[in-house]
């Protein structure tokens, strides 16, 4: 046995934590009827951004599923202090074969979330989560053998039906990889807390 040291690694301040939830009650949903339109600089159409789709009666039993994934991620990953957290905006994008989506993040919300209504984790684009780089001065860019969290700045999640993403809704995401195996929907939203107190620090 060696008896070089070895540290215990811990993660000090992380970027935010994207977490996972599967839904054991996956089913496909009907998107007959729904009016999708073509987003500006990604290969998806969308539903409008003003409809919150979640209130449609189809995905009520898909919106119980977010919402107790959303309590979880605020009361058990982040510990917030809040009275109330609503699902503010939903939508509804649709990818094709080659679709891919630019990098993005959400204004006007705490918490984001994608469920995979439809997608294939081998084929369809992943997601990407991304930590932008900024210097405003000379800096040290030095190679590395091997990405750890602590040098990677891109990491990618597999789109897989049936599986939610929380994340935080400032950390930049998309998909740019051109999407494959057919089509890949997802439901997004953004989620608002109420009652968080005010707060000044000096
Ligand atoms: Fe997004």
């Amino acid at each position: 046995m060696s008896d070089k040291p070895k540290g215990e690694v811990r993660p000090i301040f992380p970027l935010g934590a994207v977490v996972r939830y599967r839904n054991p009650q996956h089913e496909e949903i009907d998107l007959e009827g729904l009016e999708f339109f073509p987003n500006s600089g990604s290969k998806t159409e969308s539903t409008a951004d003003r409809l919150n789709i979640l209130r449609e009666p189809r995905f009520r039993a898909l919106s119980t599923f977010l919402e107790e994934c959303v309590a979880d991620y605020l009361d058990n990953v982040y510990c917030y202090q809040y009275d109330r957290f609503e699902i503010v905006h939903a939508w509804v994008n649709r990818a094709p074969e080659g679709g891919f989506q630019r990098m993005h993040y959400h204004g006007n919300s705490v918490v984001s979330g994608v469920y995979y209504l439809k997608a294939d984790a081998k084929r369809s684009a992943p997601l990407i989560f991304e930590k932008p780089e900024f210097n405003s001065q000379p800096y040290l860019a030095i190679g590395v053998r091997e990405q750890t969290i602590f040098t990677a700045n891109r990491i990618a999640y597999p789109a897989t039906a049936g599986h939610a993403y929380l994340f935080p809704s400032q950390i930049r995401h998309g998909y740019e990889t051109p999407n494959q195996g057919g089509e890949r929907v997802s439901l997004a939203f953004n989620v608002l807390l109420s009652g968080v107190g005010s707060f000044y620090r000096l």
